[in-house]
Parts: C-alpha cells; sequence; structure tokens
C-alpha cells in the first residue's frame, strides 16, 4: 500500500468470538458469547454466505442480486447486517495488495456509515480521548468513549492516522479514515468541540480509558474473573511474610468496641484534620487495627470449590476475599513507639518498622498536612498500598478499579472504628506514591500506593 488509505479495499468477516456453523436446511447458525442467530430465510442467504467467506460489501449485493433478491430483500439483509456489525458478530477488514491492513471490531452503534462511500468534506482531527498503542508489533487505535478498537497491521496506516493530529481533509474512498470516522477515533470539528465543553469536557481522557476498561458494555477486551494467571505463576500470598531483620512490636491485645449504634457511628462521624488532642496510645492503635483490618479467619484454597487461591476473613469486605490492601502507619509519638514508617501485619497483629528516617517521617507528615487544609503535623498516617498482582491474578481488566473500590471501603471502616473509639480521622484524597514506596521500602510495580488517611487524638468537644 503507497499512502495507507485510498488503495485498501473493505471487506466484511465474522469476528473471533462468532461462531458460525452451516446447518442442514440450508441456513447458518450463528453464536455470539450467549446469543444465538439462525440465518436461514433462503432470500438472503447467498449474501451472509459471501460474508463467510470475506467479503466486500459490493460482493455481497451480487451475491443477492445473483439470486434474483429483490429490492427489498435486499434492505433486509443490509438491515441485519448493521446489526450484526453494531453487535460485534462482523467485523470490518481493510486489504491492500492481498494483505490485511486493519480491522475494525465494534462494540455497538458507530458513528458514520461503513457500508457507504464517505462523503464528508468536513476536516477530521483525532479524538483527544484516541489513543494509538503498539501491542506484540499490532498498532491499536480506540477512543474509549465508543469502545470500537482498530487494529492497525501496516505502518504507513499508522503514519495516515497520526497526520491527523491536526485537522486535516480526508480524501473521498479514504477507507482507513472512514473506519476510524465510524469509531470514533477522529472526529469532525463539532466532535471536536462537544469534547470540550461539559458534560464531556469533565472527562480526563486517563479516566475514560479506566472508566471504559473497567465495565462491560463498550467494551471488546477481557473482563471479571478469568484467573488468567491461574498455572502461570502462583497467587501472591493472603499475607506478606514478615522481614525477620526488621524491627518488630506486637501490639498490646484490643479491647471490645464501644457498643455504638451504627446510625449513631453514621450520624457523629465527621473528618477531624487538628489533631494536637491528646495523644494516641498504643493501645489506640492496636483497638483501630484490629477492629477495622485485623486478619479474622483464613480460608484456605479449595480448588473443588473453585476458590483456586488461599484467602481471608477480615472486618471490611472485599472483591474475592484477596484482601490487598497492606496498611502502613507513619507514626510521630515520642514515647510511645519509635517514631517511624510501620508496616501492620494483619495475621500477626503486630508492627514492623520499615523507616525511622526523620526526614522520611517529616515528609510524609507534611504531604498530609497539606492535603487535610495546612493542619498542624497528623500523629498518624496511614498509607495503603495495593499488591495489585493478588487481584489481577484473578481478574481481568478490573484489578485496578476494584483495588480504589476497597479503598473506599476500608476509609469508611476506619471512620466508623475510629468514631467508636473517639479518634479523629480523616480521609485524604492524593498522597505522593513515590514518597509512600520510599517509605515503606516497597516496589511501585509490587505495591501500588492508592490511598491515605490521618487518625490522632480528638479534640475535645466544642473545639474545632
Ligand atoms: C475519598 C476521600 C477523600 C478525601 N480527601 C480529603 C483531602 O484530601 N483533604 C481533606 O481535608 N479532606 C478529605 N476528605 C474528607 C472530606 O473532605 C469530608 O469527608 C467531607 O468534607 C465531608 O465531611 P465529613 O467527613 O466531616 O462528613 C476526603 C474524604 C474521602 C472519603
Amino acid at each position: 500500500m503507497k499512502n495507507g488509505s485510498s488503495t485498501t479495499e473493505a471487506s466484511l468477516v465474522f469476528g473471533p468470538a462468532t461462531n458460525v456453523t452451516v446447518e442442514r436446511e440450508n441456513g447458518l447458525a450463528l453464536s455470539h458469547f450467549e446469543n444465538r442467530r439462525d440465518l436461514n430465510r433462503a432470500d438472503i442467504l447467498a449474501g451472509w454466505e459471501a460474508v463467510l467467506d470475506g467479503c466486500t460489501i459490493d460482493v455481497a449485493l451480487d451475491a443477492l442480486l445473483g439470486t434474483g433478491s429483490s429490492i427489498v430483500e435486499i434492505s433486509v439483509f443490509l438491515t441485519d447486517l448493521r446489526k450484526a456489525l453494531v453487535g460485534g458478530w462482523i467485523e470490518c477488514r481493510l486489504e491492500a495488495g492481498g494483505h490485511i491492513v486493519a480491522v475494525l471490531q465494534t462494540a455497538g452503534r458507530l458513528h458514520a456509515d461503513i457500508f457507504s462511500p464517505m462523503v464528508t468534506d468536513k476536516e477530521l482531527r483525532l479524538s483527544r480521548f484516541s489513543s494509538l498503542r503498539a501491542n506484540d508489533g499490532v498498532w491499536i487505535a480506540e477512543n474509549p468513549r465508543a469502545g470500537h478498537i482498530l487494529k492497525i497491521f501496516d505502518v504507513h496506516c499508522v503514519g495516515v492516522l497520526a497526520s491527523f493530529s491536526s485537522p486535516r481533509a480526508a480524501g473521498i474512498g479514504d477507507n482507513l479514515i472512514k473506519l476510524a470516522l465510524a469509531a470514533g477515533i477522529v472526529v469532525d470539528e463539532e466532535g471536536a468541540d462537544a469534547e470540550r465543553i461539559p458534560p464531556v469536557a469533565y472527562w480526563e481522557e486517563h479516566e475514560a480509558h479506566l472508566h471504559q476498561r473497567s465495565r462491560i458494555g463498550r467494551n471488546l477486551y477481557s473482563l471479571g474473573a478469568t484467573f488468567k494467571w491461574r498455572g502461570r505463576t502462583p497467587s501472591l500470598p493472603v499475607v506478606k511474610s514478615p522481614d525477620l531483620d526488621r524491627m518488630r512490636i506486637s501490639l498490646p491485645k484490643a479491647v471490645p468496641l464501644p457498643a455504638i449504634t451504627v446510625s449513631n457511628a453514621l450520624e457523629t462521624r465527621r473528618s477531624q484534620r487538628d489533631h494536637t488532642g491528646r495523644e494516641l496510645s498504643l493501645q489506640d492503635i492496636s483497638d483501630f487495627l484490629w477492629h477495622s483490618a485485623r486478619v479474622i479467619e483464613f480460608i484456605p484454597r479449595d480448588d473443588v470449590g473453585g476458590l483456586y487461591y488461599d484467602a481471608s476473613r477480615r472486618p471490611y469486605p472485599c472483591g474475592g476475599a484477596a484482601y490487598e490492601l497492606e496498611i502502613y502507619l507513619t507514626l510521630d509519638l515520642p514515647g510511645v513507639i519509635e517514631t517511624g514508617v510501620w508496616w501492620y501485619d494483619p495475621a500477626a497483629h503486630a508492627l514492623e518498622l520499615r523507616s525511622n528516617a526523620a526526614h522520611i517521617v517529616r515528609k510524609m507528615q507534611m504531604t498530609a498536612s497539606n492535603s487535610a487544609a495546612g493542619n498542624p503535623l497528623p500523629q498518624a498516617v496511614i498509607s495503603l498500598t495495593s499488591r495489585i498482582g493478588r487481584l489481577a491474578w484473578k481478574y481481568d481488566g478490573i484489578s485496578y478499579a476494584v483495588t480504589l473500590k476497597h479503598v473506599g471501603v476500608l476509609y469508611q471502616t476506619f471512620y466508623l472504628v475510629g468514631t467508636a473509639l473517639d479518634l479523629a480521622c480523616c480521609g485524604l484524597g492524593a498522597g505522593n506514591s513515590a514518597l509512600v514506596n520510599a517509605a515503606t521500602e516497597t516496589d511501585p510495580d509490587e505495591e501500588a500506593p492508592v490511598g491515605d488517611f490521618i487518625i490522632g487524638g480528638r479534640l475535645p468537644a466544642g473545639a474545632r
């Protein structure tokens, strides 16, 4: 192919997720995930048989005309074809010189008709949401708001698409750009304007990608509990192994949680950022962690029952009972415990020292204080990291989204337990990942920092 576009021919083929069987009564039976369709209308079967071989739209129509189909039958066929394309049953393939150069896989309604020649004389440009990435030698272009995937096998096509980073007119018959327009990867000026005003403007590109990839619908990627790493790597342990070379402190036995009603805890819970009230005791820390996050019970793997990894039970709920969140506490409580960054071992109900460098502790406190409206340095900063591999071993597409949900679940558990224990609590929105990994001596790929929280002694009633 010379310039990546106008010399291509577009053909329609059944997609890889569509199973086609030829049935005895001269029909075709299609199945696509849980859906099934029987194509046995003899009058339009010739068109579908052509698609089975992979054909251009003209060839499919010729096949129908060859069997004497009427205009009504042809229109029924085209409607069916459009539905099949939108439903992801068939995909559109671009070929040049006998080679496949691009394939469009659809995830729902298309933005333009790919059965007709492209007629727009408007200038087109890449949507600000579009991404183009290389994956095993194949380029993938997509706009997450639409969900369609344009796979590109020819580097010249990548160049053509990339040239739409600034507005350009597309040539009539430019099949690649026709598909990119249909998939929302390139947009006209009106489309680009719509992306600059609310509600679309509220969406940032990375957030649109995470949102689309972690939900069903408008999503062609594998999603959910597929256990794709099972048999390839062992699942990560329920609880990290303690590091016996580090200082360790067993927390005192927790006292029962004061009996306040759920309604009382919910109604009186507040975010409190000023922790200059009484100093936290080791008993406070023990009670807080025990009632929110300890391991209550280990649940061994049970392959027969479908639990392919060891799990556990803790006070807060967790997808797959995976409990991938790790809890670190930066404690500045002289006379109570050595000042430093501690890991909470939820199985042993103990703390393990990760760093006692004064400058790290100070930075952790200052970052938290800045987040908490510049209040005095907190006594205890909690950092949550995610051993994302615990989730990714089981889940496709949703691990990061699920871990963020767990952060929310744990925040509320902290708030409610903190309220019952009369502690000051405040969730924080954005911590410093590089600092947390340095402070906890963890690898960012193994443990991604995902949540930040502060606790302290509560100010007397009536104070701020
Ligand atoms: C996920 C989350 C993030 C938060 N981030 C911050 C923050 O960065 N700084 C802060 O001062 N408060 C933060 N808060 C506390 C909220 O500001 C507080 O919950 C809200 O103002 C309602 O007040 P209340 O908790 O006293 O009912 C956060 C709370 C949550 C749940």
